[in-house]
């Protein structure tokens, strides 16, 4: 492709993420002919490896996690051929010398000064001390030509992201500062602009007059895994809720922006986290709730409640599970309640957005009061499945006049056969060319934490709590059905 000559350096490439997700995202991008001709492929981390253990590890990992299945050794040897490990100390400077030599090495080689990309997949104490160094290496290419990806969790509250937003705008410009939400970046979510401003049909309906109530659920029915250093000191809110499940919400309630822009884009989305009704004691006590989960059964094997997780104060208090009321103050959602909830142990993996129509205003077939009435509904299901259903009434076949719900559904894997890419691909090629749009702008991620510091201080500051409340392998809380059950609504799930 047309792409100009690419370095990529992953800080934490011996981590998780980078065998995971970084590592299978550039190599299906790879095998899609999406890398540019000329790139390399940096790893940076302390551990012991030359480049070819280096790349056995990565090939495992591809081999486990890569949508692609198991890696064709002709293509991954192409592949990784481009692939090169810096065993490094990311907070000496010589790190940075070694660096700045691969890329100058690279830009004369290439005859052009190469677009370098920096991604931080490292703890957030070393954000600091890497951005500073990156900051400074000599760029050949100017600073159009250098970017730096910034992984979650971008600061663990308000004060602490703005001091981060600070420092990297002191040594960045803003557009060379990408902050990754991978939710943005999943095909599903993607679809949800698409969906609402390349249809004429939408629209007009997609407000307080015709649109009773909306749900945004993103269950996960693993626990914690083996990240309870991290997340103890998180907890749901943190993890979920102040990123991705805020940003699916701004996608479903933003303005229509002028056009397919990144700052056009991001300003409707950093609208919508500015007219969200703030939360005064009275509405922490009654619009959001958390909950923990206990030890129970899952699929026939016994699991460990999160205070008998490795890694986890067993009097530990951080929430693995939250649900919240959030009003929108905004012509378009005066009134109109936003129940979002996201868990972890919980009855099923699923993200999904349902939205639900008002009532038709005059009923006029008898089975309108019948339990079987279902007010229109829009479906919008993430994963696993991806899909949207609009729910409508049809009458049923026969001589009475009986209605039911029926779904008339757009289902991705019928209509195209060939899988999605993976959130990360579509993000790190978007990073490559310059497109930011589905990254975070630093006035949206301030915004995020604006809105819940109110929550974070008061729930910090009332530990007595009756944790765990939730056995595994359930809906959570009854706390969170009691959330939405009082204004008449129950959370959706998928069948
Ligand atoms: C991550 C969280 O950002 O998202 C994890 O740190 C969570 O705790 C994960 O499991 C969920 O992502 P996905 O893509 O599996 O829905």
């Amino acid at each position: 492709n047309e792409q100009k000559p690419t370095i990529f350096t992953i800080f934490g490439g011996t981590g998780d993420l980078a065998a995971r997700k970084l590592i299978p995202a550039l190599y299906n991008l790879f095998l899609d002919g999406y890398m540019p001709k000329e790139f390399t492929i940096v790893g940076l981390g302390r551990t012991e490896y030359n480049d070819e253990s280096y790349k056995e590890v990565l090939l495992d990992g591809l081999n486990k996690y890569s949508r692609s299945g198991v890696a064709d050794p002709a293509k991954w040897g192409e592949f990784s051929s481009n692939i090169i490990y810096l065993q490094s100390d990311a907070s000496k400077e010589k790190t940075y010398k070694d660096l700045e030599q691969i890329i100058a090495d690279r830009d004369e080689q290439w005859a052009e000064a190469a677009t370098v990309i920096h991604y931080l997949s490292v703890a957030p104490q070393f954000f600091p001390v890497i951005s500073e160094y990156i900051s400074k290496i000599k760029m050949a290419g100017g600073k159009e030509k250098c970017r730096i990806v910034i992984e979650k969790p971008f600061g663990r509250d308000l004060e602490t992201a703005k001091e981060l937003n600070e420092l990297l705008q002191s040594l960045f410009d803003e557009s060379q500062i990408y902050r990754i939400d991978h939710y943005l970046g999943k095909e599903t979510v993607q679809n949800m602009m698409a969906f609402r401003f390349a249809n004429a049909l939408f629209e007009p309906i997609w407000n307080r007059n015709f649109i009773e109530h909306v749900q945004i659920s993103v269950t996960e029915d693993i626990g914690i895994e083996d990240r309870g250093g991290y997340y103890d000191g998180s907890g749901a809110l943190r993890d979920m809720l102040q990123n991705h499940i805020l940003q699916v919400l701004c996608l479903v309630a933003m303005e229509p922006p002028v056009s397919f822009n990144a700052d056009e884009v991001r300003n409707r989305r950093v609208d919508v986290l500015k007219a969200i009704r703030r939360f005064g004691p009275e509405e922490v006590k009654h619009n959001a709730v958390r909950g923990q989960y206990a030890g129970g059964w899952v699929g026939g094997k016994e699991v460990n409640g999160y205070r008998e997780e490795k890694g986890v104060d067993p009097n530990s208090n951080t929430e693995t599970f939250c649900a919240f009321k959030f009003f929108i103050d905004n012509w378009r959602w005066q009134n109109v309640p936003f129940y979002v909830r996201t868990g972890k142990r919980m009855h099923q993996k699923s993200s999904v957005i349902s939205i639900q129509f008002k009532d038709v205003p005059h009923p006029i077939f008898p089975s309108h009061a019948s339990e079987n009435w279902q007010q229109n509904r829009l479906i919008i299901s993430i994963q696993p499945e991806m899909s949207i259903r609009l729910q409508v009434q049809a009458k049923r076949p026969g001589l009475d006049m009986i209605l039911n719900p029926v779904d008339m559904v757009f289902d991705y894997d019928g209509t195209y056969p060939k899988e999605s890419p993976e959130a990360y691909e579509t993000l790190l090629l978007d990073a490559m060319e310059g497109d930011q749009t589905l990254f975070m702008r630093g006035d949206q991620v301030e915004a995020a934490w604006e809105l819940l510091m109110p929550v974070i201080d008061n729930w910090e500051g009332r530990k007595s709590l009756n944790f765990p409340n939730y056995p595994a392998d359930s809906w959570g809380p009854e706390i969170a059905e009691a959330l939405i059950a009082k204004d008449g609504f129950h959370w959706f799930t998928m069948p």
